[in-house]
């Protein structure tokens, strides 16, 4: 074999890259079981899922497939099932992710009594004051949704952070939820809080960057004491179940009334899909998991409608894969029957309620916007910035500035 120059220098720098990742050492020594993880799907999944997507079928041209607002576009559709079936690299992407985040699987044990695997990508940093940053995702989202932040905050000194990025129970490479009773969110924020503290984060505290479904999690967070505050980049206020209010807007922003209308809008025409999932989640689970097709129309519409600026057809397929390999679409949308369909909430709205300061940045193309002064009526509300541009993934549309967004707020709530 005849070694080049340059692919010399490029062994020589993957050592090196690897070598930082054996140094990622967690400050404390772990009170849970934890093992190191890498993503490595087999090779019979990855063929399968090709030959799914090659057999797989579109509808006939229709209408409604030329209507961007009747849902995802039959051109669109046509153009992603190429790309996937003749030119999509899961084991490039798959590297990317290992070589960006490195993994660990943690044994934690529920109040109940059952035991869980909690994967998360854990990036420590060597100060020893570094603070403590848990990112919580959301639906359709995945912890790899925020290897761009880590690059950039990885780098961050004062302050400099450990951050840790969990996968929640039926997501990715975490155990699915129990089969024989249903789950709830609090018991998902219990384990993620038990994951922080066997990692010893419980004295030294912890703030939660979140969005999405996410934003509940980091709201009951702060009902832990290692907790010390959160910052979202979504908050909804009330109850789901009712359509937004639209009642007196005299003394709000023009901002803050599109956003408002934003919502109402969301609620009216862009809310189908959490209604099904919250309402007869196995039906559409069964669906979904049929083909990956299904799939990549069910996850797609979502991101093509959510982000300000079109992502990729790439960027797409990367999450609709991922979800696809793990096979954890019909484990993954428990969420919904306990968010959007009322009236039985049980503790849910006091769990919502803020305990520990929080921040809000918000990004004028989210699904919904809300105004400040509702938000304050959760609980005590540092820090708030309301951005120029961006929708609801800023940790993909805006990294460097969510990112500047958690400096700017750790300086707020950490002492
Ligand atoms: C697309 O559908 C929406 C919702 O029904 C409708 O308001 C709009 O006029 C349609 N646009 C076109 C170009 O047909
Ligand atoms: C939420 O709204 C629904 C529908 O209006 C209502 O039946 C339910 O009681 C409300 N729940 C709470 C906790 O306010």
């Amino acid at each position: 074999m005849q070694f080049s120059i340059p692919l010399l220098l490029s062994t020589l720098f993957a050592a090196i890259t690897t070598a930082q990742n054996v140094a990622n050492t967690p400050p404390f020594t772990p009170t849970i079981p934890i093992e190191p993880f890498r993503v490595n799907i087999p090779l019979a999944k990855i063929t399968e899922m090709n030959t799914l997507i090659r057999l797989g079928k579109l509808p006939p041209p229709t209408y409604e497939g030329t209507n961007r607002s009747l849902g995802i576009s039959s051109e669109w559709m046509r153009q992603a099932k190429d790309q996937w079936a003749n030119r999509f690299s899961w084991r490039e992407f798959e590297s990317r992710v290992n070589r960006i985040l490195p993994q660990y699987i943690a044994t934690v044990t529920s109040n109940k009594g059952d035991k869980f695997k909690l994967h998360y990508a854990g990036i420590f940093s060597e100060d020893k004051n570094a603070v403590p940053l848990l990112l919580v995702h959301g639906w359709p989202g995945s912890y790899m949704e925020f290897m761009d932040v880590v690059e950039i905050l990885r780098k961050s000194t004062n302050p400099s952070y450990h951050i840790i990025i969990p996968s929640h129970i039926g997501y990715g490479f975490s155990s699915p939820p129990p089969i024989d009773r249903d789950f709830t969110l609090w018991e998902d924020a219990s384990l993620i809080n038990d994951l922080m503290k066997g990692l010893g984060f419980e004295d030294t505290g912890y703030i939660v960057q979140a969005g999405d479904i996410g934003h509940w999690t980091a709201r009951m967070l702060t009902h832990y004491p290692g907790c010390k505050g959160i910052l979202l980049n979504f908050f909804v206020p009330g109850n789901l179940s009712e359509p937004t209010p639209l009642g007196d807007l005299t003394n709000l922003t023009p901002e803050e009334i599109a956003g408002l209308q934003r919502s109402a809008k969301f609620s009216a025409t862009g809310s189908g899909y959490a209604i099904q999932q919250g309402t007869r989640p196995s039906t559409i689970a069964h669906s979904l998991h049929a083909s990956p097709l299904s799939l990549l129309s069910w996850l797609g519409e979502k991101f093509l409608d959510s982000m300000e600026i079109q992502p990729s057809i790439q960027a797409v397929l990367e999450f609709a894969s991922t979800y696809w390999l793990t096979e954890t679409y019909a484990t993954c949308i428990w969420m919904y029957r306990q968010l959007f369909i009322g009236p039985d909430h049980g503790d849910l709205w006091a769990q919502m309620q803020i305990q520990k300061p929080f921040g809000v940045a918000q990004f004028p193309r989210e699904i919904a916007n809300f105004p400040r002064s509702w938000m304050e009526e959760y609980g005590d509300l540092v820090w708030f910035k309301r951005h120029e541009a961006g929708g609801h993934w800023p940790m993909v549309e805006h990294p460097d500035w969510l990112a500047e967004d958690i400096r700017e707020f750790t300086r707020e709530v950490w002492v």
